[in-house]
């Protein structure tokens, strides 16, 4: 489900794709596409996003699936925790995002204090992601009165993704941001999340910061697809935060992140050369300037020493 199913943008820019097939030749990922990959042992490759240009890298490097995550408020607001950033917030960054994409499933995140209250407020929200910034899909956190929430979402026609295990909105009442399911009772309750979230009809599930041996001895029973941050090789694909990845992120990461670059460090790198540059009166040269023709110039200096600038009324101009 897209506001523009038919006709998504597409990415303004390219980036060089080494062998790999063009992804912005692919056709758009669909949800039963997502079910077809989990039976085919196919991993599902998915990946956060808050703004155009992380959009279009996603885009552009083939992703399956984007979420525009409430982990915007802390890699991208500066927030400590996910709780503060607002509903208005991520339909801005959602709004981003959509332009940026074409392929992927995009997928909005509720945040804290957009669902729990009642199925209204859910369906409200979920409907907002959908109409304004024409996300495909919604995702929402927990079991419990959450499945309600979802049920409630799945039955106005838009499709939701579950997230069990460490789930960062309500991260106090775990303990805080650490693994979940290590216990028999704690890995059973997570399991009958699991289950409930998937008998409501949720088309996939996030498994977050659980022990990789309870996920595999639980994967046979979920039939939808299961994406994992944080639980072990089982799963039918992988999610990582953008800012994470790709090294912009320079707060704590947790054991689960692997960073495949340092852009933080390259953006400073570059930043330095700047403010040096500017500074030793190294840029801008000729190369960054724009031109006039010489007569115009003479002439321009002719009127410069007729007629003293500063002398002229306000009116005059
Ligand atoms: O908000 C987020 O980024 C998430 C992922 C970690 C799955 O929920």
């Amino acid at each position: 489900m897209s506001a523009s199913p038919k006709k998504r943008p597409t990415p303004k820019k390219k980036l060089p794709t080494g062998t790999a097939p063009a992804p912005t030749e692919r056709a758009p990922v669909t949800i039963p596409r997502l079910s077809e990959m989990k039976a085919a042992g196919e991993p599902i490759v998915m990946v956060t996003a808050y703004d155009n240009p992380s959009a279009e890298v996603a885009e552009e490097a083939g992703v399956d699936v984007v979420l525009v995550g409430d982990t915007a408020a802390m890699v991208v607001l500066g927030y400590d925790s996910t709780v503060p950033v607002t509903m208005d917030e991520m339909l801005v960054l959602a709004g981003a995002v959509r332009r940026g994409l074409r392929t992927p499933i995009m997928i909005g995140d509720l945040p804290f204090g957009s669902y729990e209250a009642s199925n209204e407020l859910a369906v409200e929200n979920a409907q907002r992601f959908v109409k304004e910034t024409g996300c495909d899909a919604v995702k929402l956190e927990r079991g419990g009165q959450s499945v309600d929430r979802a049920r409630a979402i799945i039955r106005t026609g838009i499709p939701v993704m579950g997230h069990v295990g460490l789930t960062p909105q309500t991260a106090t009442s775990l303990g805080g941001f650490k693994a979940q399911g290590k216990t028999a009772d704690a890995a059973a309750k997570l399991a009958e999340e699991a289950l409930a979230l998937q008998s409501v009809g949720c088309f996939a599930i996030v498994f977050e910061a659980i022990p990789a041996d309870v996920t595999e001895v639980l994967m046979p029973q979920i039939d939808v697809p299961v994406i994992g941050i944080g639980a072990g090789p089982a799963t039918d694909g992988q999610v990582l935060v953008f800012h994470d990845l790709l090294g912009l992120f320079t707060g704590h990461a947790p054991k689960f992140v692997k960073r495949y670059a340092d852009v933080h460090g390259q953006m400073a790198t570059g930043m330095r050369s700047y403010v040096e540059d500017v500074r030793a009166g190294r840029f801008p040269t000729e190369e960054h300037s724009y031109s006039i023709d010489a007569d115009e110039l003479e002439a321009f200096k002719g009127y410069l020493s007729a007629e003293s600038l500063a002398a002229r009324t306000p009116w005059d101009w």
